[in-house]
Formats: C-alpha cells, structure tokens, sequence
C-alpha cells in the first residue's frame, strides 16, 4: 500500500472509531425484559423472590436440602434485575418503595448486589448437599439478604 493510500484509510477509520465509541458510552443501560410499567414489572420480580424465599424455607424444614438449590438460582438471577428496575422518576403511588432509595442509590445497589451472592452461597451449599453450610446461609440470609433493603427503602407492609 502507497503511503498515501496508507493515510486516506487512517483518515476514514478515525470517524468511525469516533462514532462506534461515542454510541458505547453514551448508550442507557437496557433492562432485560419487561413491560412498560417498570413499577409492575419490579414487584413481579419481587413476589417471584417472596415465591421463591416461601418455597426455599419449606424444603429446608423438610430437610430437602439438594432442591433448594435452583430456587436459590432464581434468586440470584433477579437479585442482579433489581437496580436496573429502579430508575429514577419511578416512585408512582402503587410503589412501595421509599424516596430514601434515590437519595442512597450505592446502598440500595450494594444491597441487591449482597443478596446475588448470598444467593449464590446458598445456590452452592445445597448444590454440594452440605447441610450445615445451608443451615448457616438460612440462619441470616431473609435478615440480610432480604431485610437489609427493605427496612431502609420500602415502605412496611400494611398490619392487618
Ligand atoms: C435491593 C433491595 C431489595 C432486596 C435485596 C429485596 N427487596 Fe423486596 N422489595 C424492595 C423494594 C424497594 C420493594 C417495593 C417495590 C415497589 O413497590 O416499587 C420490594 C417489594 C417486595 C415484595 C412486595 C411485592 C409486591 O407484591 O408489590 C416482596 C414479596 C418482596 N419484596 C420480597 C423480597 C424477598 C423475599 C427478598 C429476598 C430474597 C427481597 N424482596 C429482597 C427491595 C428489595
């Protein structure tokens, strides 16, 4: 190649770098799937985890340890969901969520974050059939897995 073809193709590739950057870092994080009514498809995600939390307590009661381990799966695929189902501008009236969240989003996102791997634990233990590991994860992890979110950012549940 002449140097001067050399030189015309660095001056077309220079743009596109350019452009193929500039729609990289100006590009919204996309959520994965949903409606659109975030605040429906947040506590879809929600009642799947109180679903899923529900049947987790009742295999381990029946000493089932080993089937908990694709509920614990569950958990810790939507655990990585919930900051994204969260944006800003979303707190309607059918939300539970309090405005604390938007205000304290690194905690809110660290709290998400800690429930995917205390899931993940969880995930392992029963994988491994190890009934004590299991039995230390289900001790702590609806107060801190769970709770450590909901007492800062959501509203408590109406007493009946
Ligand atoms: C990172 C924060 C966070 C974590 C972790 C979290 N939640 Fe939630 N959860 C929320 C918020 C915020 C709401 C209220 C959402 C709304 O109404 O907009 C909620 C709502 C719910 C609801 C009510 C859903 C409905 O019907 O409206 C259930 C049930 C629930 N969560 C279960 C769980 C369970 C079980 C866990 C643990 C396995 C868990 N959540 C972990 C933040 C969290």
């Amino acid at each position: 190649m002449t140097r001067r073809a050399k030189l015309r193709r660095s001056l077309v590739l220079i743009p596109l770098v350019a452009v193929t950057l500039a729609a990289c870092t100006t590009a919204a994080p996309q959520r994965m799937v949903g409606t659109d009514d975030v605040v429906f498809d947040r506590q879809r995600i929600m009642k799947v985890q109180g679903a899923m939390w529900t049947d987790i307590q009742n295999k381990f009661k029946a000493g089932n340890i080993e089937a908990i381990a694709p509920n614990a799966e569950v958990l810790a695929i939507t655990a990585l969901q919930i900051p994204t189902l969260f944006p800003e501008g979303s707190l309607t009236e059918k939300s539970k969520a309090k405005p604390e969240l938007w205000q304290r989003r690194d905690e809110f996102n660290k709290a998400a974050k800690n429930l995917a791997v205390w899931s993940e634990r969880l995930r392992d233990a029963s994988k491994a059939k190890d009934e004590k590991a299991v039995a230390d994860i289900m001790k702590d992890y609806g107060r801190v897995g769970c709770g450590s979110c909901h007492t800062p950012f959501r509203q408590p549940p109406p007493r009946s």
